[in-house]
């Protein structure tokens, strides 16, 4: 991994270990990377400090972004109700053309880190089931 990665890892990682986790106290040092790859552990370790729980974008790290982190309860109401699965997959993952703008972007690239510490089996799992949860909390282009 190059240093600007690695750096990225590090603050990304640190970020998500400050995070609170809603209803939990902790007593140890968090491992690098949660044993779960469920969607809504990996999301709410991982993706709730920016994005917050509820995925609307206002997690406890937001307001110190340039940028704010992306609403990802309205990913299929801004494309007409379709979930966009494949470039929500290749921009976690790192692959795709979306990504070298995305990488300079206030949001990590997730692949690379995961694949740091741990294998590329349960890295691509980890990003298939996140995939997967946020299809699940869409909510319709109706409400707001
Ligand atoms: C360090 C803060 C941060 C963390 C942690 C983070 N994101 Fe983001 N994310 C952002 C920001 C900021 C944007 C908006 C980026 C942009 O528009 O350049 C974004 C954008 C996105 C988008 C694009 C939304 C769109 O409208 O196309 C997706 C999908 C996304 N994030 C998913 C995730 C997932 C899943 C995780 C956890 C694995 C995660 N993010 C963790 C900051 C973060």
């Amino acid at each position: 991994m190059h240093p600007p990665t690695r750096l990225l890892a590090v603050v990304a990682l640190g970020a998500c270990t400050l995070a609170p986790v809603a209803g939990q106290t902790r007593t140890e040092p968090a491992p690098a990377l949660i044993d779960s790859l469920a969607g809504r552990d990996s999301f709410d370790r991982y993706c709730a400090p920016c994005h917050g729980i509820t995925a609307t974008g206002d997690g406890p790290v937001a307001p110190g972004l340039r940028k704010r982190p992306a609403d990802l309860t309205r990913l299929s109401a801004k494309e007409r109700g379709t979930f966009p699965r494949e470039r929500v997959r290749e921009l976690l993952a790192g692959t795709g053309r979306a990504i070298p703008a995305h990488g300079s972007s206030a949001m990590p690239v997730w692949g690379p880190i995961f694949r740091a510490f741990e294998s590329d089996a349960r890295a691509r799992a980890r990003i298939a089931s996140l995939v997967a949860y946020l299809e699940s909390i869409q909510l319709p282009a109706a409400t707001r």
